[in-house]
């Protein structure tokens, strides 16, 4: 069974990303032999980064957070990144989780759903810079999502018919991508 993690990228109260992460786990998990599970950062209370994992000397309650991280990062195949805009770039929760692991993240593919008012594409630019450097394969397809169009209200999660035909593309493309690069993780 292929495993993809759906990385919520944000951890402040009154946050969306729980609610497009949803979304995509029900579309994605409508595929066969795909499981797509929901990592929310907000759980591991990463310490803000001075040594990747693989050194780290800190407490052990931070130790035992990030271990888990670690074996979950490890243990999927593939990523769907939740990636919202914070002044013209990417979260520094995201940025801390792919500054803390490395090995975890090689040699597997990764698709990107952004937003914001600009619909997230610095954030999501950004996003893919550091996944070349962690080398993971970021797809194409790209579901980049509006506050003004996909939200009521700004906070109201409800997307415009057009994003579901964009998800599936690039779900697909991650699945791909994901199998396809399966015997470089053996
Ligand atoms: C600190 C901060 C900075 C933001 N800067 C931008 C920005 O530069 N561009 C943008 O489109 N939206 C920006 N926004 C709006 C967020 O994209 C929007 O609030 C979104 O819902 C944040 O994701 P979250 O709800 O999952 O935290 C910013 C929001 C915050 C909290």
């Amino acid at each position: 069974m292929t495993k993809i993690a759906i990385v919520l990228g944000s951890i402040r109260d009154g946050r969306v990303s729980p609610q497009v992460g949803e979304w995509v786990k029900e579309i994605g998990n409508k595929r066969e032999n795909v499981e797509f599970e929901i990592v929310d950062l907000k759980e591991f209370e990463m310490p803000l980064f001075y040594k990747r994992f693989s050194e780290y000397d800190g407490t052990e309650k931070e130790y035992e957070n990030l271990k888990r991280l670690s074996e979950i990062t490890q243990n999927v195949d593939g990523f769907v990144f939740i990636t919202p805009e914070y002044n013209h770039g990417l979260t520094s929760v995201m940025k801390n989780y792919f500054d803390l692991f490395y090995a975890e993240f090689n040699n597997k593919a990764a698709g990107i759903v952004s937003y914001g008012s600009s619909m997230g594409a610095r954030a999501g630019e950004q996003v893919r810079n550091i996944l070349a450097e962690l080398q993971v394969a970021d797809v194409r397809q790209q579901v980049s999502l509006s506050l003004f169009a996909d939200f009521e209200g700004f906070v109201n999660f409800k997307p415009l018919d057009i994003q579901e035909g964009g998800l599936e593309t690039m779900l697909d493309q991650v699945v791909a991508w994901t199998d396809a690069l399966a015997h470089l993780r053996k």
